[in-house]
């Protein structure tokens, strides 16, 4: 039986893009599915909106080759790609009302679309950011939120192949963030749109995205699903990057699938290697990455769990969860976070942190 095949909207090959001596975007390789929400997660300056502006013909590369619809861009002008993009500044024309705003690009078609059809197009995106009946509004009578989603809807009125978002919620509140990103990914199911959203925020990244790709000086360290990154993170980078992790570092004295770690004060302990990142040898510079979730305290050492005895040295309550500092003699400080009802430990107490073995992944610590 043949494998059923996924169309590809946007495929990078190689492509490379320098401005004067700073390298952009570092020979990149990828291919985002149709109708996938696919995110650029990484910190400031790693080539994030250089990615973006070269997919939408803003910059051309200096090598490689772009592909969308499978068909490859070189020659294709900005404005002749089935791409728009939406900004972190929502940009609207102050001068015009919403409707004037969303309209904007079909009004500028040649043949001419009849104002009708046009205010309908306008009334059907508006409806799809519920901005149903704020036709007549000005900017200046609008949240940021409500602009934002002004935004959104000039955007989507052109039925774009690929949806361009460049930090688009990094203006707003915490709170209408949280909002905006659950109505953004609603947003991304119901139009079936491949949205290709840039953030340097973790969190945004792994609750929208159908897959990520975590970027580090102008290249992609890994690529993946939200659980395949957090799960398996390929180094030390990714698994600080993609949520919280504890990091310990040793040698490795016994390699396998199993690894057995000499921590820097001498203490064996042994962690599952990492599936995906580069094997480890006899010898090697290695750090086990523990997220905080997977550790407990405990009053004891138990049998069949690695363990490190410590001292609570701070406690944060965080409504249904707490968090602890250990301070451990053989490892460390190590995060700790546990359900509150768990967890009656103060600082100063002395403890146990342990976790199952599994919980552990041993890495290269380059
Ligand atoms: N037009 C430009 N001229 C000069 N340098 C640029 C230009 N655009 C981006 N850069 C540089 O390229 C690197 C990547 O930038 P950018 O893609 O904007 O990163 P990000 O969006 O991840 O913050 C940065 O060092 C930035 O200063
Ligand atoms: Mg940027």
């Amino acid at each position: 039986m043949m494998q059923p095949t996924v169309a590809i909207d946007v495929e990078f090959r190689n492509v490379a893009k320098s401005f004067g001596a700073v390298v952009a975007v570092d020979n990149v390789n990828f291919q985002i599915p149709k109708g996938s929400f696919f995110t650029f997660l990484g910190p400031s300056g790693c080539g994030k909106t250089s990615c973006l502006r070269l997919i939408g013909g803003f910059e051309q590369p200096d090598s490689g080759e772009i592909l969308i619809a499978s068909e490859s861009v070189a020659q294709v002008p900005a404005y002749e790609r089935h791409v728009n993009m939406v900004f972190q500044h929502y940009a609207l024309f102050p001068h015009m009302h919403v409707a004037g705003n969303v309209g904007y690009g079909l009004r500028q078609r040649r043949p001419r679309m009849s104002a009708r059809e046009i205010s309908k197009h306008v009334a059907d995106s508006l409806a799809l950011v519920r901005l149903s009946g704020y036709d007549g509004r000005r900017s200046w009578e609008l949240s940021g939120g409500q602009q934002q989603r002004v935004a959104l809807a000039r955007a989507l009125v052109n039925k774009p192949t690929v949806l361009l978002l460049d930090e688009p919620l990094a203006a707003l509140d915490r709170k209408l963030r949280k909002d905006m990103q659950v109505e953004l990914k609603n947003l991304q199911r119901e139009v079936g749109i491949t949205f290709v959203f840039v953030t340097h925020d973790q969190e945004e990244a792994l609750s929208m995205s159908d897959r990520i790709a975590v970027m580090r000086d102008g290249k992609i360290v890994q690529e993946g699903s939200p659980t395949d990154l957090y799960s398996q993170p390929l180094d030390r980078y990714v698994a600080g990057f993609i949520g919280q992790s504890n990091f310990i570092v040793g040698t490795v004295v016994e390699a396998g699938d199993q690894v057995t770690i000499k921590t820097e004060r001498s203490v064996l302990f042994r962690a599952p290697k990492s599936k995906v990142a580069k094997s480890l040898l006899a010898g090697d510079n290695a750090v086990v990455a523990i997220r905080p979730e997977r550790i407990s305290l405990g009053n004891k050492h138990e049998a069949g769990v690695e363990s490190f005895a410590g001292r609570v040295a701070q406690v944060t309550f965080l409504g249904d969860q707490t968090e602890f500092h250990v301070e451990t003699e053989q490892a460390g400080r190590l995060l700790v976070r546990m359900s509150s009802g768990h967890a009656s430990f103060v600082s100063g107490d002395p403890v146990i942190a342990y976790w199952k073995r599994e919980a552990g992944l041993a890495l290269l610590n380059e």
